[in-house]
């Protein structure tokens, strides 16, 4: 389809910009920012052994999620296009399928994080009238049938009406408003919890460290799946965002401020929920899944706390849904700018046959709880990964002239020797560990599901 010159930057139709630099690093903060690192880490780390967690989190951000960050940022920006081509671009013509891996892994992921931020679409507006008194019910109610295929479908439209005023009147226009925005609705709840009768149990949960807890494999498996899933990467959002970037741009810099603003996130995040779990006494209730903990635990806590509790009740599920709706948008751009580049579709075109394929391909997760876990194990996890795992491979390995590529616009090339080590050798090895472990969680959630 494509016939691609080795060397320099693809010359095609006038690619679309984003509009600032600011502009670029809110939306790629938008789409690092979701509910991985809203609730997912939050979850992680009360079951982890709390601050042993968080550092582990920390480390493997620093470590493995910013050089595959800065990986996808400079394949991104030096090839111009969307994935397929870039990759081809750089590695020949038997790395398009990796490009394809990554289409395909961005349409299952949002089919089922669309039917999630569907349901916390449909909290928010609930949690108007108060959080009743048995969520559970609430949630069978609400989690599966027509009505989250309904909230689905309501969210996949919000997410298309985004993407399809472009990068810089779309994505970029939203990512600059909802962004601060979240920040300070999360600073906002952070500090009504600090208020709370008996929250301070939750912070010595938080922040007391379990050393013991910090070298077992497990918890250190789950811990980077968690930095990478957390910072969008594996499967190109990252690298699409940055095709429609110049040369400017020092890529090092940028990457750094996504990867703060993801932890900074992930961390307020959390110092919202654990004084809530812990001032209404409901931690026993956490463990079990990590949905039912978010959308029944703690609207039991909201209960609790009377019409307070339904103002931060729908302010909290509000602030997901933002989350949520910004990281949609960096999935559903990776399929739209493929359609663009690689059938010569227009942007509305794309946007809405994808969206609505998307949708479809949801549906079957919005009728059955095991089927979106399993998406979101095989997806969200195992793919993720494994497309990570290659573009590393890829970058540190096969790439011509990575540190050229990737260091264009910088002021100086200082560190970049150290990415291209951490990406040839550490990230590898750790990406091959965090592979298995989730191939062999994948294997046990079919063997259970085959048994159920
Ligand atoms: N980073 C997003 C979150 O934390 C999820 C996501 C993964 C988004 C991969 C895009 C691509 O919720």
């Amino acid at each position: 389809m494509f016939r691609l010159e080795r060397e320099g930057p693809l010359s095609a139709a006038p690619r679309e910009r984003w509009n600032s630099r600011a502009g670029f690093v809110m939306a790629a903060v938008g789409s690092a920012v979701g509910l991985g690192n809203m609730w997912r880490f939050s979850y992680l780390a009360a079951e982890h052994g709390g601050a042993a967690f968080v550092v582990l989190y920390l480390g493997f951000t620093l470590i493995v999620g910013l050089p595959v960050l800065l990986a996808e940022f400079a394949v991104g920006r030096g090839a111009g296009r969307s994935p397929i081509p870039a990759l081809e671009h750089f590695g020949g013509a038997r790395w398009r399928w990796l490009g394809w891996l990554f289409v395909v892994t961005g349409f299952l992921i949002l089919a089922y994080y669309g039917v999630i931020a569907g349901w916390t679409l449909r909290y928010a507006l609930a949690g108007l009238g108060g959080f009743g008194a048995n969520p559970g019910e609430f949630f069978a109610e609400v989690s599966t049938g027509g009505a989250a295929v309904a909230w689905q479908l309501g969210f996949m439209a919000l997410t298309a009406c985004v993407v399809v005023g472009g990068i810089s009147k779309g994505i970029e226009r939203v990512a600059v408003i909802l962004m601060p925005a979240l920040f300070v609705l999360l600073v906002f709840l952070a500090l009504y919890a600090a208020t709370l009768e008996g929250s301070s149990l939750g912070y010595r949960q938080y922040l007391n460290m379990n050393f013991a807890e910090i070298f077992d494999r497990e918890v250190m498996v789950q811990a980077a799946g968690q930095a990478f899933f957390s910072l969008s990467l594996g499967m190109g959002a990252m690298l699409t965002f940055a095709s429609y970037l110049d040369r400017g741009h020092d890529l090092k810099s940028e990457s750094v401020i996504v990867a703060a603003s993801d932890f900074g996130v992930a961390f307020l995040a959390g110092l919202v929920v654990f004084p809530l779990i812990f001032a209404f006494g409901l931690q026993a209730d956490v463990s079990g899944s990590t949905v039912g903990a978010l959308f029944i635990t703690l609207p039991r806590a909201f209960a609790e706390m009377g019409a307070a509790g339904s103002v931060v009740g729908v302010l909290f599920f509000l602030g997901l849904a933002v989350g949520a709706l910004t990281s949609a948008v960096s999935l559903l751009e990776v399929v739209v700018s493929s359609a663009i580049d690689g059938l010569g579709w227009s942007r509305v075109r794309a946007t809405f046959v994808l969206a609505a394929v998307t949708a479809a391909l949801g549906i079957p997760a919005a009728l059955d709880l095991d089927w979106l876990g399993l998406m979101d194990q095989v997806a969200g996890n195992l793919f993720l990964v494994f497309g990570g795992l290659l573009l590393s491979l890829l970058v540190g390995w096969r790439m011509a002239d990575p540190i050229g590529v990737a260091s264009e616009g910088a002021n100086s090339t200082a560190w970049f020797a150290a990415w291209r080590w951490l990406l040839r050798f550490v990230v590898p090895i750790i990406l091959v560990l965090v592979l298995l472990g989730s191939l062999s969680a994948t294997l046990e959630l079919v063997a259970t599901m085959g048994v159920g």
